[in-house]
């Protein structure tokens, strides 16, 4: 009985010496552990071995010990996140353990206070806290997270990370000092304030120190290193609850980290290649300029000038002796007051004497910004003549921009914070004036005339030039195309070789091609990153040409699509079209994230998508099933936004003219995404006129008047939702039905519409989740969009509210005649293009039964 005892204790011991023998190697806290302040011995580290977490000191005499995560294998330690900030542990008695009354994770010293908890307000059973591979300490019920550190995060924003975009929660604090974690005078937090988007960095609680810029659905405007890194950084999602946040995406085994350090900055910081070192990658040196509001109000900052700063136009120093002695504090004022204001102290002087003051209306002059004033508030409005419109009537109003990927921003009171960059070509703000101030042209003309002929000048010189390269070298581009350098040149916009290197390749003038407006890609690099467009990267073909999976340095995978049609456009026109349609952001639309155009190659970059598109989907038997009515309510509301978008909020007002199910990709969250819009501007014609003979489309999903007459319209991109919708919500495609009674699944669907049957059309792999009324009213819906007349048709923000309202009442839709008389030729993905309208195509489309 005893040797059994004994036994018993000796194999606790054993288990209980190798426990802690092992246990450096350990990612997680449970019950049973307890980390303890021994020179390491304890510490967790993540399962990677990235980083690692226990007790570290930054004094040489044990005064003040800190429980804090750190990376595991670089020499420096560079801490990302600390507990017990405000309350050091004196001595080395400290220890960090879960409680097990409920379930917090807490940090103790050597008197067993509690310096540091989780602090959850409900108590749990067996919780356990890991240290995950991204730095993300996180404590869990069940496998239920319920807290983690990247919540409660403390100077250092690592990729992994979800920033709310709602103002209030998630604040880094700097710490005291280079050697104090405490919390020290500066903030960092997303200021949403008139639902814009910045970072902003405060000084104690209000003091602005500085702000990133509006956030314009793919940069910050007013940071101005477009590396790689940056443009296919941060990416705003959502989540269910429509909660917006800020991550970070950097799939390259580079290490990044954002940082705001004790002296009040934000920084970022790649580690080295050798992994020793982190390099500062952003605002070196940190100019005068990114000084808060350093010029004073209605100024604008521009190291290219000297001195920096100048007073807009329109505008002079309030104070002429400061200003000229370099003091900007009290920046700049009107030169002639505002019409309300002028017409304000008229009245008053007159007081009473009936004299009549002839002032002009006011109007607005243009100023180029990287950095667009601060307190911008966004309105609803569409389009730069409306968002005009309201500024002028509203007499606070100072300036406006209509921007695309912001919309519609308004400003009233002074303009602060402004800057402008020679190297970058930033957005137009529009300041409002007094008329006489406006009138001003005269004496710019002749500066006007001077620089046409520079510019006109320099225009000569390059053409020259590029002839002379031309003959001297004529196989130089073939030869740099395809050379097998080990070293591959991505883009870099920021470095001026590069510019002048792809501006005479591209015969482009260097500042069309600054800012963050597009960015060009070696053709090269295209190469690398698909394997020199090999058959196993080939994701599918689509209707402008192949799209190939590509992989380009910085670890981003991106949608390679290779254009393999003449389009009608000049070189020019097709980069400017490529610029304009950069722009449009939405979260239901694929992120366009470059070109490469070289020679008679003109290739599209886009975001990859690893769901592939809804027709794999929703045409399979088996994947069929993945998409509950959850979800597919969820994909057809995202494609009416995506397309409303495209219709009325962006500016361009693009018809997509071949939307189809193979157009809709979908992420990892089965969110879709329209692809290839603004493709149809570019290969089928004059886009402001509603007719064209070059007819870009599929069968099946091409609207009768389309089809046969080549009259296009925002309806026509209707009918192609509405054969979307009936087709998600039957799970058919439309063109099946060639070897039954009905023309097409519209014929059907009219059929069993007529017939009171309508239930018999969803989708059996629905089975109930689907509320019977959800059902009647979505078809409906679908039927209504797919009427002959055009007219008839709803636009999309009705059918938005169609679908998202259960009230309303739907009108009846009508027969539709024409497309369930005709039997439509299942030709697959086929395209119809460069078709004259008479002929081929209406025959084509009418043909008789077999
Ligand atoms: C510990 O060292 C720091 C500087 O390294 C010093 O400021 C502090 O006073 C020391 N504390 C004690 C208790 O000696
Ligand atoms: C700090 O604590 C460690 C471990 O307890 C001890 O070895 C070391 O001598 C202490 N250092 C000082 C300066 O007290
Ligand atoms: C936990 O609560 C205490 C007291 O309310 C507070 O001092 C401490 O900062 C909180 N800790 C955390 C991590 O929120
Ligand atoms: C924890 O466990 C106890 C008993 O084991 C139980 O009474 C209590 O409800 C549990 N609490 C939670 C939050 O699950
Ligand atoms: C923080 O603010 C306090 C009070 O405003 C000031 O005394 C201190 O010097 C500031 N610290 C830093 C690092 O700027
Ligand atoms: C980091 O900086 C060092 C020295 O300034 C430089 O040699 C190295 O190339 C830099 N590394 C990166 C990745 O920029
Ligand atoms: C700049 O002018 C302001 C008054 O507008 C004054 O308070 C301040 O001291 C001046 N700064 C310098 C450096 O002269
Ligand atoms: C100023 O007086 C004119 C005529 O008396 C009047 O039409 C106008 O509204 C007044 N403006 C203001 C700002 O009071
Ligand atoms: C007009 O006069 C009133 C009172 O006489 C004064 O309060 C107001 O500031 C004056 N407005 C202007 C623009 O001068
Ligand atoms: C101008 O807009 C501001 C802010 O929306 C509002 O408070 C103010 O009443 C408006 N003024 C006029 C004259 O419409």
């Amino acid at each position: 009985m005893t040797t059994k005892r004994q036994h018993a204790i000796l194999l606790l011991l054993l288990f209980f010496c190798s426990h802690t023998l092992f246990s450096h190697a350990a990612d997680s806290i449970t019950e049973d552990t307890v980390i303890r302040d021994n020179d390491g011995g304890d510490n967790l580290v993540s399962k990677d071995l990235t980083f690692e977490m226990g007790f570290f000191g930054l004094d040489n005499n044990n005064s003040s010990r800190y429980v804090g995560i750190w990376y595991h294998e670089i020499p420096v330690k560079t801490f990302i996140w600390v507990a017990n900030r405000e309350k050091p542990i004196k001595g080395r008695e400290g220890s960090i353990l879960i409680q097990k009354s409920n379930g917090n994770l807490i940090v103790l010293d050597g008197e067993n206070n509690e310096v540091w908890s989780t602090n959850m307000s409900v108590p749990r059973n067996n919780t356990k806290a890991v240290l995950r591979d991204d730095g993300n300490l996180v404590l869990s019920e069940h496998d239920k997270d319920v807290w983690q550190s990247f919540e409660d995060p403390v100077d250092t924003f690592v990729p992994g990370m979800a920033l709310p975009v709602s103002a209030g929660t998630n604040i880094f604090r700097s710490w005291k000092s280079e050697t104090d974690p405490s919390p020290g005078n500066y903030s960092m937090k997303v200021d949403s304030e008139g639902s814009t988007k910045q970072i902003l960095i405060l000084e104690g609680e209000k003091r602005r120190k500085w702000r990133s810029g509006y956030w314009d659905g793919r940069v910050f405007t007013g940071v101005s290193d477009v590396t790689g890194s940056s443009l296919f950084g941060f990416t705003v999602i959502t989540d269910t609850k429509g909660e917006e946040y800020f991550t970070y995406k950097w799939n390259s085994p580079e290490k990044v980290r954002f940082q705001i350090t004790w002296d009040g900055f934000e920084k970022k910081f790649v580690l080295d290649a050798d992994g020793k070192q982190w390099n500062r990658t952003q605002f070196e040196p940190f100019d005068d300029c990114e000084k808060y509001n350093f010029c004073g109000s209605f100024a604008v900052c521009d190291t290219g000038n000297s001195p920096f700063c100048s007073c807009m136009e329109g505008f002079e120093p309030m104070h002429w002796e400061e200003w000229n002695n370099r003091n900007w504090t009290r920046g700049c004022g009107r030169r002639t007051p505002l019409k309300a204001e002028a017409e304000r102290s008229a009245n008053n002087s007159s007081s009473g004497a009936d004299r009549e003051v002839s002032v002009g209306e006011d109007g607005f002059l243009e100023q180029r910004c990287t950095k667009f004033p601060d307190f911008a508030r966004l309105e609803n409005f569409v389009g730069d003549a409306d968002c005009q419109r309201y500024c002028l009537q509203n007499t606070s109003c100072t300036a406006y921009s209509y921007t695309i990927g912001i919309g519609c921003m308004i400003w009233y009171g002074e303009l602060v914070d402004v800057q402008h960059s020679q190297n970058n070509l930033g957005s137009l703000l529009h300041i409002r004036l007094a008329d006489a101030d406006l009138g001003d042209g005269g004496k710019n003309t002749k500066i006007w005339i001077i620089l046409a002929v520079v510019v006109g000048l320099i225009c000569i010189g390059i053409v020259v030039l590029l002839v002379w390269r031309f003959k001297r070298k004529p196989k130089v581009s073939s030869a740099s195309g395809f050379n097998n350098n080990s070293e591959i040149p991505a883009f870099d916009l920021t470095r001026s070789t590069d510019l002048s290197e792809i501006s005479g390749e591209l015969g482009l003038e260097g500042n069309q091609l600054s800012g963050a407006e597009l960015p060009l890609f070696h053709f090269s690099c295209i190469l690398a990153a698909t394997n020199n467009f090999s058959d196993e990267n080939k994701l599918g073909q689509g209707g402008f040409g192949p799209v190939y999976k590509g992989k380009i340095p910085g670890g981003e995978d991106v949608a390679v699509k290779r254009l393999s049609r003449k389009s009608s456009q000049g070189l020019e026109e097709f980069k400017n079209e490529m610029v304009l349609i950069a722009k449009l952001q939405h979260r239901n639309l694929v992120r366009l994230l470059g070109c490469c155009i070289q020679g008679e190659e003109k290739i599209l970059v886009y975001e990859y998508l690893p769901n592939k598109s809804l027709d794999c989907f929703l045409f399979d038997p088996v994947k069929q099933t993945q998409l509950d009515w959850a979800k597919r309510f969820e994909i057809i509301e995202g494609i009416a936004r995506g397309l409303l978008y495209l219709h009325r909020d962006s500016r361009l007002r693009i018809i997509h003219r071949d939307l189809k199910a193979s157009n809709i990709l979908l992420d990892e969250s089965m969110n879709p995404k329209i692809s290839d819009f603004g493709l149809a501007r570019i290969f089928g014609g004059n886009q402001n006129e509603a007719n064209t003979n070059r007819v870009v489309g599929t069968y099946g999903y091409m609207s009768p008047e389309y089809a046969m007459e080549g009259l296009f319209s925002i309806k026509s991109d209707v009918y192609s939702f509405g054969v979307l919708l009936l087709e998600i919500m039957s799970g058919r495609k439309n063109t099946s039905f060639r070897d039954t009674d009905d023309s097409s699944l519209i014929g059907y669907a009219w059929h069993l519409w007529s017939e009171q049957r309508v239930m018999e059309l969803v989708d059996p792999s629905l089975g109930d989740s689907i509320p019977k009324t959800k059902a009647l009213r979505f078809i409906q819906i679908g039927m209504l969009c797919v009427q002959d007349s055009a007219s008839r048709r709803p636009n999309m923000s009705s059918v938005l509210l169609m679908l998202g309202s259960e009230s309303t009442a739907l009108p009846l839709p009508k027969q539709p005649l024409l497309t369930t008389s005709m039997r439509i030729l299942d030709d697959g993905e086929s395209y119809s293009e460069g078709l004259d309208v008479s002929n081929d195509l209406t025959v084509s489309m009418v043909t008789t039964g077999r």
